[in-house]
C-alpha cells in the first residue's frame, strides 16, 4: 500500500504527519519505508535525530535526490516506487510542496493521499488544484482515495468549530475530496516530538489530549 502525504502549501504538516503515520506502522510490526522525495530532506533529518536515540524502533528511510537538472522528475519517482513496491507492505511518502509533476506521479501510484491543510485560505485555495490532481489519480487508479487532513486546529473549541466549518464550506464545492473527521490541533507536543526525531506517541512527558488525536487520525486513515 502506497500512501502519499502530499499538498501545495508549505509547513502544512506533511513531514509531522508521514512520519507519524510510518512510526505507529513500525511499532505495529509492519515493513514499512519512509520515502522521502521533498528536496528539503526533512523527513530524513528526522531519521538521523531518532538514530541517535538507540531505544526508538528504527524506520527505514528512502530518498529520491531529484535536482533541477533531473529531466522527467515523473518518470523517476514512478519507476522507483514500482520497484520499491514489492519490497515493504507500506511505503509512506513525504512529497514537498511546489512539484505538481512529482505529486502527480506519486498519486498515479498510491492508494491512498493525505492532505494535510492548516485551516485558514490560503490553504484552502489550494483545494481547487488538488481536486484536479486527484481527479488525474482516479483515472490511474480506481480505487484511489485522497482526503483532507486539518491540521494545526485552534484548541479553543469555538474557534476550532468555526474554522472546521470554513474548510467544510470550502470542500462542498468539490465531489471528489472529502476531509477526515478526525484532526490535529495545534499542540507543543507534536512539533517538541518531530525535533526530536520522535512521534508524539513516544514523547515524553505524554500529552494526552495529542496522543489520542493523532492515534484517532491513524486509525481513520487506516480504515479510509
Ligand atoms: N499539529 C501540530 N501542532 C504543532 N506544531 C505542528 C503541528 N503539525 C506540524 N507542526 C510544526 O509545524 C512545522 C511545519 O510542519 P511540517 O514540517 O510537518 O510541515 P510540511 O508540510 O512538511 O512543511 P514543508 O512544506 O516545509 O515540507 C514544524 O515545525 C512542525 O513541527
Ligand atoms: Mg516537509
Amino acid at each position: 500500500m502506497i500512501i502519499v502525504v502530499g499538498g501545495q502549501k508549505g509547513g502544512s504538516g506533511k513531514t509531522t504527519i508521514a512520519t507519524n503515520i510510518a512510526t505507529m506502522r513500525v511499532m505495529e510490526n509492519r515493513n514499512v519505508l519512509l520515502y522521502d522525495i521533498d528536496p528539503q530532506r526533512t523527513a530524513t533529518l528526522w531519521v538521523s535525530r531518532r538514530r541517535e536515540d538507540q531505544s526508538l524502533p528504527g524506520i527505514s528511510i528512502g530518498r529520491e535526490v531529484l535536482d533541477k537538472r533531473t529531466v522527467n522528475v515523473g518518470i523517476v519517482i514512478i519507476n522507483q516506487l514500482q520497484a520499491l513496491q514489492s519490497k515493504y507492505q507500506e511505503i509512506v511518502v513525504d512529497v514537498g510542496g511546489a512539484n505538481n509533476q512529482i505529486l502527480r506521479a506519486a498519486l498515479s501510484l498510491a492508494d491512498l493521499a493525505i492532505f494535510p491543510m492548516i485551516p485558514s485560505g490560503f490553504d484552502m485555495w489550494t483545494i481547487e488544484t488538488l481536486s484536479k490532481l486527484v481527479a488525474g489519480a482516479q483515472r490511474c487508479k480506481e480505487s484511489f482515495n485522497a482526503k483532507v487532513l486539518l491540521n494545526k486546529v485552534n484548541t479553543n473549541p469555538v474557534t476550532a468549530k468555526k474554522q472546521i466549518e470554513e474548510c467544510d464550506d470550502f470542500l462542498s464545492d468539490f465531489d471528489n475530496l472529502t476531509r477526515f473527521d478526525n484532526f490535529l490541533s495545534e499542540r507543543i507536543a507534536v512539533q517538541r516530538a518531530s525535533n526530536e526525531g520522535m512521534a508524539t506517541i513516544e514523547y515524553k512527558p505524554t500529552d494526552l489530549k495529542a496522543t489520542e488525536e493523532i492515534k484517532s487520525v491513524y486509525k481513520e486513515v487506516l480504515n479510509a
